[in-house]
């Protein structure tokens, strides 16, 4: 069987001391027969859409260029299966850091198309978004990150699962954070199966 092609988008500012990381490496280790490419965000240089780069955006994809090494993370994000993004909670979303990685996969000719009546149509493999997050308190209604990439994963790319995986309050004081981390490994059979 050929192995599913992963594709781990790694928002996680705290590097080795986070914890949204260490849930993160843990559901990865039950993916089966799987191909995970790693993208640390923070490393990727990522930046902003200003006018000049969506000016330069516009003239590669008037000229047809879209291998260029502009597309470069769109081209990596297109090839995937499954999605699984790590991002703890941050002011009710997630690190800028992804709403960046974002910006750069969002485009219309390369990671997606609009249909004749204006609807988006995924240029993309995409069939799973799993969404792994960790918070100090309880996210409860406010639950803006998952539910924003959620809502692009699904309308831009074409993806028919999403999953969530949160483990919450683990900055209440008396509250055991490594005993929430341990129980959260419950959720991963459902974004598994
Ligand atoms: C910049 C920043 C913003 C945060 N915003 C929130 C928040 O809005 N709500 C919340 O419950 N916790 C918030 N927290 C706490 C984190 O969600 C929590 O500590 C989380 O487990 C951090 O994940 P990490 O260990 O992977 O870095 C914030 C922490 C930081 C550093």
């Amino acid at each position: 069987m050929p192995k599913k092609d992963i594709l781990f988008l790694n928002a996680c500012v705290r590097g080795e001391a986070s914890r949204t990381l260490d849930l993160a490496n843990r559901f990865l280790a039950q993916i089966p027969n799987a191909e995970i490419t790693c993208l640390p965000l923070e490393k990727l240089g990522l930046l902003p859409l200003d006018r000049a780069r969506l000016h330069e955006r516009d003239h590669l994809l008037h000229e047809g260029k879209t291998d260029a090494p502009f597309f470069v993370h769109a081209n990596t994000f297109r090839r995937a299966q499954w999605i699984v993004i790590a991002a703890p909670y941050w002011d009710l979303s997630f690190p800028s850091l992804l709403k960046l990685y974002f910006e750069n996969v969002c485009c219309s000719g390369v990671t997606f198309a609009y249909d004749e009546a204006g609807c988006p149509v995924s240029l993309c493999r995409a069939e799973r978004l799993i969404y792994i997050t960790t918070a100090g308190g309880y996210i409860g209604e406010n639950n803006y990150g998952y539910t924003y990439v959620r809502a692009v994963m699904e309308q831009f790319f074409g993806v028919k699962k999403s999953c969530l995986i949160s483990a919450e309050g683990l900055d209440i004081v008396g509250n055991d954070p490594k005993a929430i981390l341990a129980a959260a490994a419950s959720q991963f059979s459902a974004a598994l199966g």
